[in-house]
């Protein structure tokens, strides 16, 4: 069933796209009505990434990703429409009028995430009263911080029998209820009782951003170390990763997957924003299939005992057939990624990665290959393109590595090495802000449709199509103006489309808000459209601007194949009329 577009328009009306960018970026007001950030797309390092409140549209100068408000949520989330909407919805408070699912399956779903989301949020509670004190104990003793806590909702079970269902149930949840989630159990006296006591509870929220169960980790030793929630109507661990909902959103180009929670946890808080871990079963075909949705490049990074050596082998098997790079990362003198983080730093880390990711002592080999060390032409050959290598690494700490191991490799001092690389990377530098700096100043130029449909034929007419439907967009009552124009006469026929359901819209007196239209499209279109609304107008001229836009539609259109001869005789009378008056 599909999602009705009244929803829709209301969806968009109550999600207001500043807010929702607000999520994720941070953006300041800068020229005109615009507000401009870093762009979450790519990476920059000044801002080409901008909202506009008023049109609420985004649209990014640099990468040319741009949109209305569901397609923000479908790129940054990684979601397919559906999901996005639902993701809105849920955050605008609304309710989606639809799914396949029967009404009452719906509705005992719908209120077992709502317990679920309840209790997360209880635990989370616990953890600033006297009850959560022994679990905030725990906490500090594993370096994780309040900002980590929160950002993964990390929570703490009472040591109590029933503290959490006694909360739920207040809250109007039922005791069956509770069975069914997973959180509590049957009790030989006929009552209920709270599965996670005296646990760090960690929440487990899919790729929606549901809670769907939750991972509980003793407070100290023993056993057993991890309780989980159970497969339920909600929950079925070997289709989930724990984290996901956050690394899917990582600009690093791959994921992380390690064992443990706790791994994850901290490598996210060291930086590493991309790491993920199968929910306390060895990794699955389909936790597999899931990470490929989101990256084609996973790095392993399991426990170095001998069990982490032999999981990362089973994983490599189901990890490829998916379609994904994989690479192991080998933890020297630590057991597992916190402890290697807590004891050597994010730093090193970000270098075991990176030499697994760069191959840099690979590709210094390779460069080395090419040249005859021995001799001093050599020497200068080699240093001249190993330094252009050693400046495209990421890292300070890792071009200082490898700077001395080349200083090593051809007898000179490590200081001479650096220098040449400070200035290879100079280099680079500027050339690369001298490309972005193009690119921002010619916003579409960046954009290249992989969508044949939106190329465009012809360059001319294209552009009074372009300007007609900035017009139109601005002030939807121009298209008054526009009666003798139909959508056949435009060159470009994504243009025209866009074109006809203007009209259509205003005909049946439908929302015609930039935001709205935008959320009709596909990414690619929407991307243009946006770049399209960019262009300012002036709407004091804006009948004498559409009637040439009008005219040079038409002129161009008489152009084409078997319309020639046509043009030939209107200019030819266009002539005569000049002479004649
Ligand atoms: P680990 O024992 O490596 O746990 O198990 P950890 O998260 O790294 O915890 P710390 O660092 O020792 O505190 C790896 C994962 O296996 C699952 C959990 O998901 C855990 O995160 N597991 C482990 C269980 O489900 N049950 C267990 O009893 C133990
Ligand atoms: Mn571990």
């Amino acid at each position: 069933m599909a999602i009705p577009k009244s929803f829709i328009e209301e969806l968009v009306a109550r999600s207001d796209i500043v807010e929702v960018v607000s999520d994720y970026v941070q953006l300041t007001k800068r020229s005109g009505s615009n507000m401009f950030g870093l762009c979450p797309f790519h990476s920059e390092k000044t801002p080409s990434f901008s909202v506009s409140p008023d049109k609420q549209i985004y649209h990014c100068f640099g990468c040319g990703k741009g949109g209305g408000v569901i397609g923000f949520i479908m790129e940054i989330e990684n979601l397919p429409y559906r999901d996005a909407v639902a993701f809105l919805a849920r955050r605008a408070g609304l309710e989606v009028p639809e799914d396949e699912k029967s009404p009452e399956e719906r509705s005992r779903r719908a209120r077992l995430l709502e317990l679920n989301r309840r209790a997360a949020r209880y635990f989370y509670s616990v953890l600033s009263t006297p009850r959560g004190a022994a679990a905030v104990e725990y906490i500090n003793s594993r370096r994780l911080t309040p900002k980590t806590v929160k950002a993964f909702g990390i929570g703490a079970a009472p040591d109590e029998w029933t503290a959490l269902s006694d909360a739920m149930c207040a809250e109007g949840f039922t005791e069956s209820e509770l069975l069914e989630a997973g959180l509590a159990k049957k009790g030989r006296n006929g009552g209920i009782y709270d599965v996670f006591r005296n646990r760090l509870v960690f929440p487990v929220i899919d790729v929606r951003g549901s809670v769907i169960g939750f991972s509980g980790r003793i407070l100290g030793e023993g056993e057993p170390k991890y309780l989980n929630t159970p497969d339920t109507p909600v929950f079925t661990k070997s289709r989930n990763l724990f984290a996901l909902n956050i690394a899917k959103r990582t600009k690093r180009g791959m994921l992380i997957l390690a064992e443990g929670n706790v791994d994850v946890v901290m490598l996210h808080q060291a930086g590493f924003d991309c790491a993920v871990a199968s929910l306390g079963t060895s990794l699955t075909a389909e936790q597999a299939r899931l990470m490929s949705r989101y990256t084609k490049d996973v790095v392993i990074a399991y426990d170095s005992d001998a069990a982490g050596v032999k999981a990362a082998q089973r994983a490599i098997g189901l990890l490829e057939p998916a379609g994904l790079k994989v690479r192991v990362l080998k933890i020297p003198d630590a057991k597992d990624p916190d402890e290697f983080i807590k004891t050597k730093g994010p730093e090193a880390f970000e270098l075991l990665l990176e030499r697994s990711e760069n191959q840099v002592d690979y590709r210094i080999d390779a460069v080395r290959a090419r040249y005859d060390l021995e001799t001093d032409d050599g020497r200068l050959g080699f240093l001249g393109e190993v330094t252009d290598l050693l400046a495209s690494l990421p890292g300070a700490v890792e071009r200082e590595i490898y700077s001395r191991k080349v200083a090593e490799l051809i007898g000179v001092s490590p200081e001479a090495v650096q220098s040449e690389v400070r200035r290879a990377a100079r280099r680079r530098a500027s050339g690369e802000r001298r490309r972005t700096e193009r690119e921002a100043m010619r916003p579409e130029a960046a954009f290249q449709p992989r969508d044949r449909s939106l190329r465009y034929d012809n360059v001319a007419s294209a552009a009074a199509e372009e300007g007609l439907i900035g017009y139109i967009m601005a002030d939807p009552s121009l298209l008054r103006d526009t009666e003798d124009l139909s959508p056949e006469d435009f060159s470009s026929k994504y243009l025209g489309e866009i074109f006809r359901e203007l009209r259509s819209r205003f005909s049946r007196h439908e929302d015609m808000s930039p935001g709205v239209i935008l959320s009709t499209l596909g990414a690619e279109e929407a991307a243009r459209l946006s770049a399209i609304l960019q262009k300012p107008v002036s709407l004091g001229n804006a009948a004498g601007a559409i009637a040439d836009y009008i005219d040079r539609i038409k002129t161009e259109g008489l152009k084409t194949g078997e319309n020639r001869d046509l043009l030939a005789v209107r200019d030819k009378l266009k002539q005569k009329k000049g002479l004649g008056g």
